[in-house]
């Protein structure tokens, strides 16, 4: 069965951004022009996926209205001469369908992913973190990757991984390969947020993920894991120990993975983005290269 449905869950409080995430979603930041979330979609778009779930928690709305088509604001446009801001809200007619419901507890991602039950059904699907870019200006087709490789091994979950220092495995679910880690490969095993020597890897996972429906399976008979949440990383260990197959994915050489999680990462994404921007990046650059002599200096 084709892929062709993605679970974004967007429902976590993002405490690690007060206060700027309190009364508006993290997944609604800004990185350079566009929204966080705005990025994930486009990405999935461009890898074939066609519906799109959110599962949202309080204070979220803000992300339906995003992704609504705005008559008024279009009006607006229309009748002050602004045609050409119209080409903005492109996005708004993108050939996707979204479907919202909501996690009513928040019981961690495992759970999150649990509410998606309902709507997803017995169909395969995608998770995208919703906090999560990958690759400048969300060019990356590892997810398109991941469901090729799905499709082609019948294996339950395919898993997007990255390398991380040794001292930040600690923020992780971290993926041990079986054999060699080649460019794709089995997990042997995976814990969420290991202890610093507690696993020999220190391949991350990175926001993507491709599940059978199996994996509702398990995340029913998960308990509560690490900070006492309902672990989505429990849950994938859950298929592992049971014989099925679970397959880890590199990111590509040089791509990178823009974590929106917390302010030093949020920062250097902004940067990133801002520099590539077509019309103010070069500005930028110097205003930066001038800035950072100056401060040199002083
Ligand atoms: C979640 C997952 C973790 C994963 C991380 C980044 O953690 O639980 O396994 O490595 O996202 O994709 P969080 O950042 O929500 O604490």
């Amino acid at each position: 069965m084709a892929v062709d449905i993605a679970v974004i869950p967007v429902a976590g409080r993002g405490t690690r951004l007060l206060p700027v995430a309190k009364s508006q979603p993290k997944e609604m930041l800004p990185v350079g022009r566009k929204p966080v979330v705005q990025y994930v979609v486009e990405e999935l778009a461009r890898c074939g996926v066609g519906r799109v779930l959110f599962v949202t928690g309080p204070g979220k709305t803000a992300i339906e209205n995003h992704f609504d088509t705005d008559a008024e604001l279009i009006a607006h446009l229309r009748e002050t001469g602004k045609e050409d801001l119209l080409e903005e809200l492109a996005y708004e007619w993108a050939n996707i369908e979204y479907y919202y419901t909501r996690q009513r507890q928040q019981l961690g991602l495992g759970h999150a992913v649990l509410c998606a039950q309902g709507v997803v059904g017995q169909q395969p699907f995608v998770v995208a973190l919703g906090d999560s870019i990958i690759g400048l200006h969300a060019q990356s087709r590892v997810v398109r990757l991941m469901v090729d490789q799905f499709e082609e091994t019948g294996a339950d979950a395919v898993i997007a991984l990255e390398e991380v220092p040794a001292e930040e495995v600690v923020r992780y679910g971290i993926a041990v390969p079986r054999g060699g880690a080649a460019q794709v490969f089995e997990l042997a095993d995976i814990i969420e947020k290991p202890a610093v020597g507690e696993v020999d890897s220190t391949l991350a996972v990175a926001a993507r993920y491709v599940f059978s429906p199996r994996i509702f399976d398990c995340l029913h008979q998960t308990k509560p894991g690490k900070n006492g949440e309902i672990q989505l990383t429990d849950a994938i260990r859950m298929l592992v120990q049971q014989g099925r197959k679970v397959l880890g994915v590199r990111l590509a050489e040089g791509q990178t993975r823009f974590d929106i999680g917390n302010f030093q990462s949020y920062f250097e994404a902004f940067v990133d983005f801002a520099l590539a921007d077509p019309h103010c990046g070069e500005a930028l650059r110097e205003h930066l290269c001038h800035r950072l002599e100056t401060t040199d200096q002083g």
